[in-house]
């Protein structure tokens, strides 16, 4: 059998058309909004102009504008970016549909951000780095890319897993995953079952990069580290940590 995590027929549009309807219910609090914003009003300055890359439902791109920061924010799925205009039908986020590979736009942006393990939704071969590249060409000299990503742990993973992620006594909701260490993917899908709605499944789909693998990615498109943590609160990153906020400047 191949060692495989792909799932057939996935595409960049998928998870947002499969998650968009809940997505700001299962995930409003999945990682740190507000310190989300305190970060990206430190590394682009008050006022500062912000390309947020995946922005979905706009849960961190609302309070960044609300916050003063100018945010213009792509992403692949007009699901999620419809889901984005109910939160902010006055249109405050520039919002655009397109691939956060080929379709940024120009720019300049003072900082980007890819937060939530986002970066890791591009699959194919040599995405993410071209990502990086396309990033750079929109910052100028000094500008900031703040990366938020699981720091992968593939030892620790079985390849395949089913759990309960939500039980009622008319709904239930699984997680089945499956993981390709070798391919450095992972993927899955939650299959809701319901006595009146039958089956809904949602996919996602991950490839994950080491630390090291984006540090080189970034290297090649003219960053380096500035500063690296566990949270967007600056908790300190070790050893132990199982995910990172990394803040890249452009060097040219
Ligand atoms: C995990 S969600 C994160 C949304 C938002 N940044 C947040 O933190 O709540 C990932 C988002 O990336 C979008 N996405 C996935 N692949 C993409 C691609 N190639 N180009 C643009 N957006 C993409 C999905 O549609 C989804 O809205």
């Amino acid at each position: 059998m191949r060692d495989t995590a792909e799932v057939h027929g996935y595409e960049s549009t998928s998870y947002g058309d499969g998650f968009a309807e809940i997505y700001d219910d299962w995930y409003a609090d999945v990682t740190d909004v507000g310190a989300t914003v305190q970060r990206m009003v430190a590394v682009a300055g008050s006022g500062g102009h912000v390309l947020e890359l995946g922005v979905g439902t706009g849960r961190l791109a609302v309070p960044m504008v609300e916050a003063g920061l100018s945010v213009t924010g792509i992403d692949a799925s007009t699901a999620m970016l419809a889901q984005l205009t109910l939160r902010d039908p006055s249109g405050r986020v520039t919002a655009i549909a397109g691939d956060m590979v080929d379709d940024l736009p120009d720019g300049p942006f003072d900082a980007a951000l890819v937060a939530y393990n986002t970066l890791f939704n591009l699959l194919e071969d040599g995405a993410q780095q071209r990502c990086f590249n396309a990033v750079a060409g929109r910052l100028p000299v000094g500008g900031a890319f703040v990366v938020e990503a699981f720091v992968p742990n593939s030892e620790n993973r079985s390849r395949s897993d089913v759990s309960v992620r939500s039980m009622t006594a008319n709904r239930v909701v699984l997680s089945v995953s499956q993981h390709s260490p070798d391919r450095q993917e992972a993927s899955g899908q939650f299959v809701e079952l319901t006595e009146a709605g039958g089956v809904r499944l949602r996919p996602w789909m991950v490839r994950w990069a080491t630390l090291s693998q984006l540090d080189a990615m970034a290297a090649t498109a003219g960053f380096c580290v500035e500063s690296r943590w566990s949270t967007m609160d600056c908790s300190p990153f070790t050893d132990d940590s199982t995910q990172h906020v990394t803040v890249y400047r452009f060097k040219g």
